[in-house]
């Protein structure tokens, strides 16, 4: 089992009073991250292809970052992970790429459950190519999404099928498998936002089968910096927007501009963090995954996989922390028999009280939460929150504890 003592020592943020409950909002990043910065910084911080020792130690670091992403993922090949600013502009990007291919009346299919970062490059899409959009809509009462619906909005004219992993506002995890399997099903690209599932569990691009999965470095103990992968032959064969005389290699290709080098090698050391955390706590889990996966990758899972397993307790204990607290509703998932199917992000509204006046609160006794729709905007709208500012979320990750969410439960019982 993870030791959270240990956990946090690698996290020099977390030294203080303050309990970071936000970061479905962003992670604070592990030391390995900041030396990784800073060695960069200092030993190889020069532009892409010189021929002269920092330039060449700089492109060195991406491409070990690029395979050390490949292998988060369980990509084929490092050639199909593109690193930009974060995952709005990688989805923005890419997706006037996707609606070159695209014809008037063609369809694309989007979810109400989801960032508002994975609806509106679609809309726009739409709108200039002169396609329909289809939505999914999601149950109310637990906030899952209607597989029923996105079957139906699925059909031969689909062209792609836009689905969030797991949902940053209220926690629930999509049964993203079968969404792929049924963009497939009609030719269609599944593109999948993994930005808020990447830091809680293990991701399987093949074994998923996406077209394009995206995430972001700065949710999973990184740095400010965007992740997409795509199929390799599907970035081979989109025209990138790019300038001339840069790479035309897939992955490469979409990479626009100078990129954030610092915070790329930043990622590596996410990556490197993450691996000390599967080889330290990840063992018992070796017999089950050793059969799929070898080295870095064995690593990676060992340590989500350990991740999975300590978040579990903390998943039960917030939502019985939150449940004994009169006036209290919680948006999304609430039976304890099913938190395998959420990830510990809880969202909120409490009778008398604004949500923004709940996060002051909290804040003020230096418990940070979120508060408002999180740009997860048709949820709050189908909610009906939106009028009421949102909801107020407290996010965990592996580094929290118990007395941290003890600690919510006196706050939160000072405000009643
Ligand atoms: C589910 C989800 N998708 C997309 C985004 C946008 O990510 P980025 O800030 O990297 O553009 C977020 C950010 O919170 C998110 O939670």
């Amino acid at each position: 089992m993870l030791n959270v003592a240990d956990v946090r020592a690698h996290f020099p943020a977390l030294a203080g009073d303050a309990i970071y409950f936000d970061n479905p909002g962003g992670t604070q990043v592990a030391r390995e991250v900041l030396q990784r910065m800073q060695d960069y910084l200092i030993q190889s911080n020069a532009n892409h292809g010189g021929m002269f020792r920092t330039s060449r130690a700089s492109d060195a670091i991406v491409a070990e970052a690029r395979q050390a992403l490949a292998d988060f993922l369980n990509a084929a090949s490092p050639h199909e992970i593109v690193f930009g600013p974060n995952m709005t502009t990688l989805t923005f990007h890419i997706s006037r790429s996707l609606a070159r291919t695209l014809q008037p009346g063609d369809e694309l299919v989007v979810t109400r459950l989801d960032h508002d970062a994975n609806i509106s490059p679609w809309l726009m899409v739409a709108q200039d190519r002169g396609c329909t959009v289809r939505w999914v809509n999601f149950r109310e009462q637990d906030c899952t999404l209607d597989m029923q619906s996105l079957e139906e909005q699925i059909n031969e004219r689909t062209k792609i099928v836009a689905v969030g992993y797991a949902s940053n506002a209220v926690g629930t995890i999509n049964d993203v498998r079968r969404a792929v399997e049924l963009a497939h099903r009609v030719g269609a690209l599944a593109y999948i936002d993994a930005v808020q599932y990447a830091p809680h569990r293990p991701i399987d691009v093949q074994a998923l089968d996406c077209d394009f999965l995206v995430c972001s470095a700065y949710k999973y103990f990184g740095p400010h910096l965007g992740v997409l992968y795509g199929k390799y032959h599907l970035l081979d064969s989109l025209t990138a927007y790019k300038v001339r005389p840069a790479s035309n290699e897939p992955g490469e290709k979409f990479e626009t501009g100078t990129q954030s080098f610092e915070a790329i090698a930043g990622t590596l050391g996410a990556m490197e963090y993450l691996q000390w955390l599967g080889q330290t706590f990840g063992a018992s889990f070796v017999s089950q995954l050793s059969g799929r996966y070898s080295g870095r990758r064995l690593a990676l899972k060992q340590a989500m996989a350990a991740i999975q397993e300590y978040e579990l307790e903390l998943n039960h204990s917030l939502l019985e922390t939150l449940s004994s607290i009169p006036g209290l509703r919680i948006w999304g998932i609430t039976d304890p028999h099913r938190l395998e199917q959420r990830v510990p992000t809880f969202s909120f509204t409490l009778d008398g009280w604004r949500p923004e006046a709940v996060a002051d609160a909290l804040g003020n006794d230096n418990i940070y939460v979120w508060n408002g729709n999180y740009y997860a905007l048709a949820v709050t709208e189908r909610l009906g929150l939106e009028e009421q500012g949102g909801m107020v979320r407290v996010g965990l990750v592996h580094y929290n504890t118990q007395s941290e969410i003890e600690r919510l439960q006196g706050a939160m019982q000072r405000l009643r």
